[in-house]
């Protein structure tokens, strides 16, 4: 649960009148803000009763244990126009309701009258986190402010940086995420670009795949695989999947190989990777490329090597549900070969090289500095933040078992380690899946199906010329599957399970 201490509530802490708030924020149930604005304030208050380093130190020991909460230059000139509140009251609303903070923590006798924000006294407040846990309220799916406490301070400085140095496009913020990413997916380069769309469309291009060629792939996926070699001039050739993993089986792919094929695009769906080793072995038996499409994967190993590391490319989204999204679109090339970086790199601008001179007709696949300075500002808490999924399917995994419910519901298999669940996955037996999912949505349980719908049989494809019935493994699957939330910050398992549970009871 995240609140704003108030100022006067601050002042109390930093006296060492108000333990109890402090501990809560420093047990961690509690994700507490302070305004940014409110610090010199804070500080001007202490200097009246003690020194200055003695009031610094105060407030840098106290705020290891809360978020700096930054407003506008907009917020703060909004604040001073309205006179019917006192000023830093008024900021408090403006972040509370901003930020969808559940409310704020004050002793103020008279505070926040007029405003329909949740006021929490210092002394009331353990009671208030107990009865909102204990509270059913609605599970997301994920919930992305969640890991803002955690990570603002600093994608605001890199933000701040970018912001302050007008370098908007590519330039060095780019380049240190590159080098970031490289390095966390065991390969000596990456380029970012635009999204993992682009990155999938940019991999083909710079593979020279043209009109005419083909490209295996799985129909069991985002529509972006196949829809990125359609939009290559390529013939996407489907292969079923393995029931298991919900990736391509590489003991159907050899029968789909015609001198027309090019390359093979496995997908690390949900967040685990493809049987690289065969997929490699094909490739290499028959001279072709291979792409991963591990936009759901980052972090995912396959046999001790990282997702993006195993074939010719690897294309990873920064899309906001990834497991490290940004806070728009990107995404990121990666590859062994020093030559295919060197003509990402040209590709994602244009073909330019050098400036107004085309060696080749790419595209605006640019990913912003931005973007850029969000995705590294986050990369650092990934390691955590997959720990964190990981045990959080360990622990679905054994509240399923547990409660008897794997008569009903198949529940998602590591079969290669490490799995880095951007979905949780049950397969819903005996054609009951969509009235689970109705039934838990009543319950104000959010889940998905990723996807409804394979591929091979989407309206668009129909010139491939598939028809229902040619991939049963992943026309099942569609049926079956459904996602349910795995996000970091999750603590509603037992309630998810429980309600499945009264389902199938
Ligand atoms: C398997 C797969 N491939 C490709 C993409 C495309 O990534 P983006 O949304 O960044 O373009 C996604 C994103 O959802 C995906 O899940």
């Amino acid at each position: 649960m995240q609140v704003l201490l108030h100022t006067d509530c601050v002042i109390d802490i930093l006296k060492k009148q108000n333990g109890p708030v402090l501990n809560l924020c420093r047990e961690k149930r509690l994700q507490a803000w302070v305004l940014a604005s409110a610090v010199p304030v804070l500080h001007a208050q202490l200097c009246q009763t003690m020194q200055d380093t003695l009031a610094r130190k105060a407030l840098v020991d106290f705020l290891q244990h809360v978020t700096l909460l930054p407003l506008t230059g907009v917020d703060i000139h909004s604040a001073l126009a309205d006179s019917d509140m006192e000023f830093l009251e008024t900021l408090a609303v403006t972040a509370v309701k901003g930020f969808g903070l559940a409310g704020v923590v004050t002793s103020l006798p008279d505070g926040f009258k007029g405003t329909d924000i949740q006021t929490i006294k210092p002394d009331a407040l353990a009671d208030f986190i107990t009865a909102a846990e204990k509270s059913v309220g609605k599970v997301p799916l994920l919930n992305i402010p969640a890991t803002l406490p955690e990570i603002l301070p600093e994608v605001e400085r890199g933000m701040a940086d970018v912001v302050r140095s007008g370098h908007f496009i590519l330039g060095p913020k780019v380049v240190e995420l590159e080098e970031r990413i490289a390095e966390y997916c065991q390969t000596p380069f990456a380029v970012g670009v635009s999204s993992g769309t682009d990155a999938l469309l940019m991999a083909l291009m710079a593979d020279d795949i043209q009109p005419g060629d083909e490209v295996i792939t799985t129909p069991f996926t985002f529509f972006a695989t196949a829809g990125s070699i359609a939009r290559s001039g390529a013939r996407a050739v489907m292969v079923d999947i393995d029931p298991t993993t919900f990736n391509i089986d590489p003991a159907k792919i050899e029968q789909a190989i015609t001198p027309k094929t090019k390359a093979i695009m496995p997908v690390h769906l949900y967040g685990q990777c493809a049987d690289m080793d065969p997929i490699l072995e094909i490739a290499k038996k028959h001279k072709l490329t291979v792409i991963e499409d591990a936009a759901q994967a980052i972090g995912s190993e396959y046999k001790g090597r990282r997702a993006g590391s195993l074939g010719d490319f690897g294309c990873f989204s920064f899309f906001p549900t990834k497991n490290l999204g940004g806070f728009g679109d990107g995404g990121i090339v990666t590859t062994h070969s020093e030559a295919l970086y060197e003509k990402l790199k040209i590709l994602r601008n244009h073909g330019m090289e050098p400036k107004y001179y085309h060696k080749l007709i790419g595209g605006n696949f640019r990913i912003d500095a931005l973007q850029a300075a969000v995705v590294t500002a986050k990369l650092g808490h990934l390691e955590r933040w997959t720990a964190s999924r990981r045990g959080h399917a360990g622990h679905y995994n054994r509240l399923f078992e547990e409660n008897g419910l794997t008569q009903f519901v198949a529940t998602p298999r590591e079969i290669f380690p490490r799995h880095i669940y951007n979905q949780y996955i049950i397969r819903v037996k005996d054609g009951k899946r969509d009235a689970l999912r109705k039934f838990l949505g009543e319950q104000n349980i959010i889940t998905e199906i990723y996807y409804p719908v394979p591929l091979h049989l989407q309206e668009c494809f129909a010139p491939l010329g598939y028809k229902p019935g040619d991939f049963p493994v992943s026309e099942q699957a569609a049926e079956e599957t459904l996602a349910l939330p795995i996000a970091p910050e999750i603590t509603q398992q037992q309630q998810v399970v429980a309600k499945i549970l009264e389902f199938f009871s």
